[in-house]
């Protein structure tokens, strides 16, 4: 029972130039061609998509798919997270259609927040093709890479997500002002992290999601690339203590920000002892703009548009 790994993320956005510089031209995704008003699409592996974007009058999280490995784990899961009181939508054929899954359920969990479970996504025939020359992610059965998000109270999503669907705790970190509890679900270090209100982030958004990727010579470019394209960075390079990721942190065109890393740490269950940090670095990942999973700002989008 439970699932297995971050599918992919939903995202509504405004500003559809920025978005697609951003994902290509920095990040290094590849973008599906688009077929009529649909959502954009852009792997980074084997998947169709690891992300949709969904041009908008709004910018934020639209939705997060959670994969099972089989049609069994699908349906225990989808019957936990019932037993857990939670209303569950079968996903009509038009959405399994969109997200490129055969079997898809739709839940709000107990922080608001807008979650599916699937399960068969497409794969695509055709290898990877990165936007710009890059060594690829590390993606695949690790899933997409990991979502961050702020809740007024995370306990209560904490239960669920610890007891009904699977997710194993593997750390905390304890800032002065708030805490944050890092899930895995697969060998990633975590898929998943909720934090209560703090770190400059308001209950209800996304505060980042992450890529990782194969070198790091890639996060390097990127973030050289970011300074060239006057991409706004929340965070400087740095090397976080709990999963030794070296990453660096940007703004997206929606406001929240965007993980860029190399090197995370993985988890054996077998092994694997829960922690406790005061602190998320080892070294950098000092203040720029700063985080704050917020709205979309309007410095970003223009200074974003007027490097496309
Ligand atoms: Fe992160």
């Amino acid at each position: 029972m439970g699932v297995s790994q971050l599918a992919y993320v939903g995202i509504n956005i405004t500003d559809v130039a920025a978005w697609r510089h951003l994902a290509t031209d920095i990040l290094g995704m590849e973008e599906r061609k688009r077929k009529g008003g649909g959502p954009l699409y852009y792997r980074v592996d084997d998947h169709h998509h690891r992300f949709a974007l969904h041009p908008g009058k709004t910018d934020g999280v639209a939705y997060m798919g959670w994969e099972t490995s089989t049609r069994a784990d699908f349906d225990e899961t989808v019957e936990s997270v019932k037993r857990a009181g939670l209303k569950v939508t079968p996903g009509t054929k038009k959405e399994k259609d969109l997200r490129k899954v055969l079997e898809l359920a739709k839940f709000t969990d107990p922080g608001g927040f807008p979650m599916e479970i699937c399960y068969g996504p497409l794969h695509d025939e055709d290898p990877f093709r990165p936007g710009r020359a890059i060594s690829g992610f590390h993606a695949d059965l690790l899933g997409a890479g990991h979502v961050v998000l702020c809740y007024g109270d995370y306990k209560p999503s904490y239960e669920f997500y610890t007891k009904y669907m699977g997710f194993r705790l593997s750390d905390y970190i304890q800032f002065p002002e708030t805490e944050v509890a890092f899930l895995h679900c697969n060998p990633r270090h975590h898929s998943l992290a909720l934090f209560n209100e703090g770190l400059g982030s308001k209950p209800g958004t996304l505060n980042h999601f992450s890529l990782q990727m194969n070198s790091i010579d890639d996060v390097g470019r990127a973030y050289d690339l970011c300074k060239e394209h006057d991409v706004p960075l929340a965070l400087s390079i740095g090397r976080h203590t709990n999963d030794e990721m070296i990453s660096f942190y940007l703004i997206s065109p929606s406001g929240f920000a965007i993980e860029v890393g190399y090197g995370g740490l993985e988890v054996d269950d077998e092994t694997w002892e829960e922690k406790n940090y005061t602190a998320a670095a080892y070294w950098g990942h000092s203040p720029e703009a700063g985080l704050t999973g917020g709205g979309p700002k309007k410095s970003s989008g223009k200074r974003a548009r007027a490097a496309s």
